[in-house]
């Protein structure tokens, strides 16, 4: 479980303040598939940016599974973040020097442990997100789709907690878009691994078991649709 209690961030460039979120609070149950949408500068980044360990919130508190998260040393964020935590980016941010396998396995060998067991699990991902005959493929040979799977593959390589993706399809077609957010639902739905998304698309809703949309950095409106999207 997730738990977010009054968070606040607040940026400040030279003399100007940006409260980028404003109090904002929420739970996320294990196993849940959040979408966060809201306009363009409503918070959405800065939301996943906070939740996701990549930043520190201004105030407010963060509990992953009953620990507080928001005020530990920066060691341990980034043991946390490698080891229960997975990103998905808009841009992919896939490491262009290597093939799809090493960029997937790769944040595997930075834990330890046998590399020859992150190469196996690494190929057992990228087969999961239907790109098993890719793996020996550099970035510039796949699609923005495919590359966008590969790096789904690689948020998953250390079996996180909880997933996070910053309008993973913005940069996608629609074809592609859809078979991104499939991936996604079904890594949730076989997993339960804990999926938070932003999409700038209203369609999007649908892959969602809950939805927050921010304004000004304030939730506006919070939705539980589990009832209506037990298509399982
Ligand atoms: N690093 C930053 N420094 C200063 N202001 C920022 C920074 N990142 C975001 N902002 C501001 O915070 C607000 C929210 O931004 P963001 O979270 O990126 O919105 P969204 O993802 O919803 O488009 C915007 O007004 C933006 O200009
Ligand atoms: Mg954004």
């Amino acid at each position: 479980m997730l738990k977010v209690t009054n968070l606040s961030k607040i940026y400040k460039t030279g003399s100007v303040e940006v409260r980028a979120l404003d109090g904002v609070s929420f739970t996320v149950p294990t196993g849940d598939m959040v979408c966060i949408m809201g306009k363009s500068g409503s918070g959405k980044s800065t939301l996943l940016r906070q939740l996701g360990l990549l930043d520190r919130p201004t105030a407010g508190e963060i509990l992953l599974e009953d620990t507080s998260v928001t005020r530990l040393p920066d060691s341990a964020t980034s043991t946390l973040r490698l080891k229960n935590l997975g990103y998905v980016f808009q841009e992919y941010a896939l490491l262009t020097e290597l093939t799809a396998h090493e960029n997937v396995y790769l944040p595997g060998m930075m834990l330890g442990g046998r590399g020859v067991d992150y190469k196996k699990r690494a190929a057992d991902l990228l087969e999961l997100v239907g790109l098993g005959n890719r793996i020996r493929h550099y970035p510039k040979e796949l699609s923005g789709g495919e590359q966008q799977r590969v790096a789904i593959a690689r948020a998953l390589i250390n079996s996180p907690k909880v997933i996070f993706a910053d309008e993973p399809c913005a940069n996608l077609d629609s074809i592609s878009s859809k078979l991104v957010m499939e991936t996604l639902v079904n890594l949730n739905r076989d997993t339960r691994v804990t999926i938070i998304f932003v999409s700038h698309d209203p369609d999007d809703k649908q892959y969602a078991s809950s939805l927050i949309i921010l304004s000004d950095g304030k939730i506006v409106e919070q939705d539980d649709m589990r009832a209506v999207t037990l298509d399982d």
